[in-house]
This record gives structure tokens, sequence and C-alpha cells, in this order.
């Protein structure tokens, strides 16, 4: 095992690399996809795609109750740094930074990043994780098609976690082209059933990625984990 996913629905995800843990968009108190409180949590990193609610989420609080560094883009840091303190590594798109978990790029994501105060929350990014072991994690975060992502699949993605649920993101159809221009070993479908505007059949969706690509397809319910 080289490192662990574990899914709290909608786009919350946490990361287990080493004796790390990180979590991505900690989304818990409006979240009705999961059953975790936040304050189950004390993660080493804290890692915001971009500044809308349902990412942002519960940040402030568990930047204030836990250690937590904050890595987002220069804005999101910046914001959360003044609301809950603590230590920020600000980034920006196609910069990456070498961490003791692994060196970790910021990419583009088509979408807006907007904070919860109306504050500018610069540009939304992805998350591509090189883990120590040299495996890539690729976290489109919320984002639409771009042709992009086969610039992302020329690094090698060992698992890529991309939105599935429509409306506000990419939805099936085109998150199967994603998967052709990305050609990760392995898929996690996020961002879908949190509420009926974004319902979508992962089964069906699986079957259709796991029918014409040599991607395999995980799903995952909420507050559960895997080993890759
Ligand atoms: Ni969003
Ligand atoms: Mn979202």
């Amino acid at each position: 095992m080289s490192y662990q996913i574990t899914f709290y629905g909608h786009g919350t995800f946490g990361v287990k690399v080493g004796e790390y843990q990180l979590l991505i968009d900690p989304y818990f108190t409006d979240n009705p996809s999961t059953e975790t409180s936040p304050e189950d949590l004390n993660p080493d990193y804290l890692l915001i795609t971009h500044g809308h609610g349902d990412h942002v989420g519960d940040a402030v609080e568990i930047i204030k109750r836990t250690s937590a560094r904050v890595i987002a883009n220069f804005e999101v840091a910046n914001w959360l740094s003044a609301k809950g303190g603590g230590e920020v590594f600000p980034q920006h798109i196609g910069g990456g930074h070498d961490y003791p978990f692994g060196y970790l790029k910021l990419t583009q994501a088509v979408h807006g990043s907007s904070l919860p105060d109306g504050s500018y929350g610069g540009m939304p990014a992805g998350l591509l994780l090189t883990t120590p072991a040299g495996e890539k994690i690729y976290f489109a975060g919320d984002t639409g098609l771009f042709a992009g992502m086969s610039l992302i699949g020329e690094e090698g993605i060992h698992l890529a976690v991309l939105p599935i649920g429509d409306n506000f993101t990419m939805g099936p159809d085109d998150a199967l082209r994603a998967v052709k221009l990305i050609q990760p070993q392995y898929v996690i479908p996020a961002h879908y059933n949190t509420w009926p505007l974004i319902a979508q059949d992962p089964q069906a969706w699986k079957e259709r990625v796991e029918a014409e690509t040599d991607t395999q397809v995980m799903i995952m319910e909420p507050d559960t984990t895997l080993d890759f």
C-alpha cells in the first residue's frame, strides 16, 4: 500500500501518504452525503481547490482547532489565513512545491472561485500530487472538460478524481472524454448525488468508462477508505 483515499461525499477527500494526513475541500457541516463531523478529523494539511462554499466548507473551524497548514491558491490561502490564522502555503496555477508528503502542483480548472463572503477567490485549481513513491494523483476539482487534461495525462496518472455531476461541472459524457484524455490507471467519480440537481448513476458511468477505456473505475461510498 502506498497511499489511502477516504471519500466523504461530494468533493471532500482525505489522502494518507506515509505519516501525513491531507484533507481536501473539507465540506462536512452542510454536506448531506457524510456522517463525519469535522471535529473527528485532525489533518496535517488542508488543501482547498477553490473558494466556493461547498469546498471551503468547514476549513476555518478546522484551522482554528488544529495545527493544519493550508495549501490553496494565493487568494484563497490569504482569505483563510485572515479568517482562521495558522500557517498557509499560497501557490498558483502551474506552480508546484515540495512538501514532506510529496510534490504538489496546482493545475488549471475551468470554473469559478468566489469566496462565501463574496471576496475574490482567484482562479479555481485542480491538484496534482506526486507521492514520495512517485505515484501521481490528480484531483480535478470542480471543472468543465478542457483540452489541457491531455497534458496532465502525459505525466502518467495513477489515480484521477473527476466530477461527474453535471450542471456545475463536467457531466458523465464529458467526464468519460476526460478519462480518455488523462488515461489514468484508476478513476474515482465525485461531485454527484449530493443534491437532486447533480444526481447521477455512477455504476452506469463505470460500465461506459470500462467498456471504452483501460481505466478502472472505483466507485466509493461516502465515509469509506480505499488503499492504493
Ligand atoms: Ni465550485
Ligand atoms: Mn462544487
